[in-house]
């Protein structure tokens, strides 16, 4: 086993949102790798119970990273490396909830990094969004020496500032922090929702036989992730010492058309549906993403490598073994701005 996968063993870690998307799919490597304690701090906001691994080694504590008595209780056992994943997550959701996006994404990831500095944390690796923080007049692929201030939703500002904090408590306080900067991130453990990735409510929409709606024209691009390989980039940014105090992408480097996209989960699921056109949002001002990984791959070694077409097939199969606590667990609660429902 390669050094960077057996750095956990033995570890106390903590993982704020470790019941979500990604968070699950880490969890579950460190468990499965050999961490003594795998602590999941998570208020369940946007997550279920059933999707935190099941493991001896993984606590499960419901609550808030606003909350100080969780937070007192999670640090008590004494973690040496914290992910912070918790988030309000996404871009529509911080429009509808723009205030409870700055409370977690900003004074939470405070408080995290207050914790994490006081209880003198080995490592601080911060869940950043690349599809967030570089915004619409980048040139491509995207890089990490590109800074925009011209970002179009609350979640984008709150991503950018918490890596704005972790950047403070690095220089004033030496905390030993890492900034991941996912795009686009897929595969099992993604529920569908009216607020999540449109790779999970494609599938959601296409295995009941609808036409799967494109937000725009279908000639925009996405770079979609596999989770397995952003897992794979944060257990390297907890483990190499070149990523202490740095910023880099975790991305396939691959462009995918959205046209493209729900071609292709139709075919795998067998929908005959179709699409349907309906009008962008206004927010959405990202006609095309694609990052470069250099520096990730410089730095820690990261190489992307699940294709889009085995991805999808990984995610369409947790949701045929899912399926009707996936169905349970959906949210599709009208917005307060649009919201794209199928009815
Ligand atoms: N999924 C992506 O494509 C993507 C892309 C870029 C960045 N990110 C970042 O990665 C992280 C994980 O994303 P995800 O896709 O797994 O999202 P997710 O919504 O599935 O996970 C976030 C988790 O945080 C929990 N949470 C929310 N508020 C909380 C609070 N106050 N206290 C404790 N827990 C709370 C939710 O219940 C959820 O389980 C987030 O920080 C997100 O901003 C994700």
């Amino acid at each position: 086993m390669e050094d960077y996968l057996q750095f956990c063993q033995g570890k106390t870690i903590l993982v704020t949102g470790g019941a979500g998307a990604i968070g699950s799919n880490l969890v579950r490597a460190l468990g499965e790798l050999g961490a003594r304690l795998v602590i999941v701090l998570d208020d369940l906001s946007s997550a279920v119970r059933w999707n935190v691994p099941d493991l001896p080694n993984v606590l499960f504590v419901e609550g808030s990273i606003l909350d100080e008595v969780e937070l007192k209780r999670v640090f008590f056992e004494g973690p040496e490396l914290v992910f912070h994943l918790a988030a309000l997550f996404a871009n529509q959701n911080s429009l509808d909830h723009p205030e409870t996006d700055l409370l977690v994404n900003g004074l939470g990831t405070l408080k995290m990094l207050q914790y994490s500095a006081l209880a003198r944390v080995k490592r601080f690796v911060y869940a950043s969004s690349g599809c967030s923080i570089y915004g619409s007049s980048a040139p491509l692929p995207l890089t990490e020496e590109f800074v925009s201030l011209h970002l179009s939703t609350p979640y984008q500002i709150t991503k950018m500032l918490g890596e704005l904090y972790c950047n403070f408590f690095h220089h004033q306080y030496d905390l030993p922090v890492v900034k991941a900067r996912f795009f686009n991130s897929y595969g099992p453990g993604e529920l569908p929702g009216q607020y999540r990735n449109v790779i999970p409510n494609f599938i959601y929409w296409a295995m009941q036989g609808k036409p799967l709606p494109i937000t725009g024209t279908g000639e925009e691009t996405r770079d979609f992730t596999y989770v397995g390989d952003i897992v794979d980039g944060l257990l390297r940014a907890g483990y190499f010492d070149a990523a202490l105090g740095q910023e880099f992408n975790l991305a396939s480097g691959k462009e995918t058309r959205i046209i493209d996209l729900a071609e292709m989960i139709n075919a795998q699921v067998g929908n005959k549906a179709g699409v349907v056109f309906v009008p962008k949002r206004k927010w959405d001002t990202k006609s095309r993403l694609l990052a470069s990984v250099d520096r990730a791959r410089k730095l820690i070694g990261y190489e992307p490598r699940t294709p889009l077409e085995k991805g999808l097939l990984q995610a369409i199969a947790w949701f045929k073994e899912n399926w009707e606590r996936i169905t349970a667990a959906a949210r599709f609660e009208p917005g307060v701005s649009s919201a794209v429902r199928l009815k």
